[in-house]
């Protein structure tokens, strides 16, 4: 079976798409609601591709990175709603996890829109399209988001080299190597 780490690393755009979006998803609620959106023939945005996690808690800050770094365009989480996360708090570690990924997207010059948390109820698959749609529109209108191919200096900049972000508790990103974002116009 795939993991998540896995699929993060491997993502590739859609034949014949300009852009392409993962979108990590709980079990519990938005996978349902993207299950039932899809019986309803609900079409989403072909370049969303969607990884399936028991919870949204079980997303890291590398998954995010990894994903951004490799082809993705744009990451975003969608969990249940704040309070119903069936492992308690699973939800609230991705809120703060993601706004990690967000602070250190900018730190580096990276909008920090690429990386978005949504949450809804299994019930409300019109919210989950309407997520994923927001998520395309935005991420459609930004700047192609430049890489560098390996070298570990400058995954490190990317990848957080093992800085906390205050006020977070999502502090403990180590160092990896791979390859790099790079800002617009390349700063780094
Ligand atoms: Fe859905 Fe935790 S079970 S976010």
């Amino acid at each position: 079976m795939t993991t998540a780490t896995q699929a993060a690393a491997s993502v590739t755009k859609p034949a014949g798409r300009d852009r392409s979006i993962v979108a990590f998803c709980c079990r519990e609620c938005a996978y349902t609601a993207a299950d039932a959106s899809a019986n309803a023939r609900t079409s989403l945005p072909p370049s969303v591709r969607l990884i399936l996690l028991p919870c949204t808690g079980r997303v890291s800050p590398l998954h995010l990175l990894s994903a951004l770094a490799e082809n993705a365009d744009g990451v975003m989480v969608a969990g249940c709603l704040e309070g119903q996360c069936h492992y308690r708090e699973g939800n609230f570690n991705a809120i703060d996890r993601v706004t990690f990924v967000q602070r250190l997207l900018e730190s580096v010059g990276v909008e920090p829109e690429r990386c978005r948390m949504f949450t809804m109820s299994a019930g409300e698959p019109p919210r989950f399209v309407a997520a994923v749609k927001e998520m395309d529109r935005v991420v459609g209108a930004l700047p192609p988001l430049k890489r560098h191919a390996g070298g570990d200096d400058q995954a490190t900049t990317a990848t957080g080299a093992g800085d906390a972000v205050p006020g977070t508790r999502a502090g403990a990103v180590r160092r990896s190597a791979g390859p790099a974002l790079v800002a617009p116009g390349g700063e780094r």
